[in-house]
């Protein structure tokens, strides 16, 4: 597709994540399934537009004027026909009752799917502007990354708890599933199974705020000893190394405890991502930059640069209260 390499080339070189996502390439078995009806509106509307402007241009052409017409003279008068009436109404009731029926029966078909002998639970969090990602059966909490295991159609599965802590949002991988909206005080549900291992990109897709396009996902799907090694790591309790001591202490006694959480240590805020093992991650911002020592240095400098509207402020750190604790965010992988 020449538009999305287009768009992906354009944003790749300055930000690494944009991949704008193909959704005529689903991977998996609601993305396949949504394509197909996609396929057959596209071609059903198609043929529509084909036959429409196919008499059009043939009228067009084959009632022009002619030499030695009679500009004054009018083309025959046609007052009704029962026929052509009944015809271009009934047609399209049926066109609009097929699509119906074939959404519906693929939108029912996806819901209702029996879950599979095994699955994943995860839940995601939507937040102004970020991703928080629980995995109950792991005890694991992370942010806008996804790990799951590559699914077998039919056999394994993520099942996704979709829940908001402030305004709508909407998940959308779009290779993987069809959209699905976060809620305040209201639990969706939806399901994917990639079937091949890759990094899936996808975004909010409700308008939630300023920051609505700056709130990517990265859904890693990964072979299922990969996923066990990352969700044993992930498990781990926030490394302790001696050598970042002192920046512990400095970042302990910042405010930055108060919204994040850092397992096994005082800093257990809720309100921002959690930092336990932050250097895991690919992106800083849900996605605005590439997580390297560097970019975690401005961003905590001052979020807003990079992230204009971002709930995170700049806490006016010194030259050495960065260092420190970007020294000790390092250690967190
Ligand atoms: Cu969250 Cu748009």
């Amino acid at each position: 597709m020449f538009v999305p390499t287009l768009l992906w080339w354009l944003q790749s070189s300055v930000l690494p994540e944009r991949r704008i996502a193909d959704i005529f390439d689903p991977h998996a078995t609601p993305g396949a399934a949504e394509k197909n009806i996609a396929m057959l509106v596209i071609a059903i509307c198609g043929g529509i537009f084909l036959v429409v402007g196919g008499l059009i241009v043939y009228t067009i052409w084959r009632f022009r004027r002619r030499e030695g017409d009679d500009s004054q003279q009018e083309p025959a008068q046609v007052y009704g026909s029962n026929q052509i009436e009944v015809a271009w109404t009934v047609i399209p009731i049926l066109i609009v009752f097929v699509l119906i029926g074939v959404s519906a029966r693929v939108i029912a078909g996806v819901q209702n799917a029996s879950p599979p002998k095994s699955m994943l639970k995860v839940k995601v969090i939507g937040h102004q502007w970020w991703w928080s990602v629980e995995y109950p059966d792991y005890g694991i909490v992370t942010a806008n990354e996804i790990h799951v295991p590559v699914a077998v159609a039919g056999e394994s599965a993520t099942y996704l708890q979709l829940e908001s802590q402030d305004v709508i949002h909407s998940f959308w991988v779009p290779q993987l599933a069809g959209k699905f909206d976060l809620i305040p005080n209201r639990t969706n549900y939806m399901w994917l199974d990639p079937q091949q291992p890759g990094v899936y990109f996808g975004n909010c897709a409700e308008y939630c705020g300023t920051q609505h396009a700056n709130m990517l996902i990265r859904l890693v799907a990964q072979p299922k000893a990969e996923f066990d090694r990352w969700a044993a790591a992930e498990r781990k309790p926030a490394a302790v190394s001696g050598s970042a001591a002192h920046g512990k202490a400095v970042y302990e006694s910042l405010p930055c405890v108060s919204c994040h959480a850092v397992q096994g240590t005082s800093s257990a805020g809720k309100f921002g991502p959690d930092l336990t093992h932050l250097m895991s991650r690919q992106t800083l911002g849900a996605g605005v930059v590439t997580n390297t020592r560097t970019n975690l240095r401005a961003w905590i400098n001052d979020p807003q640069k990079m992230k204009p509207g971002a709930l995170m402020p700049s806490m006016n750190l010194t030259s050495t209260q960065l260092d420190e604790v970007v020294a000790y965010l390092e250690t967190l992988n």
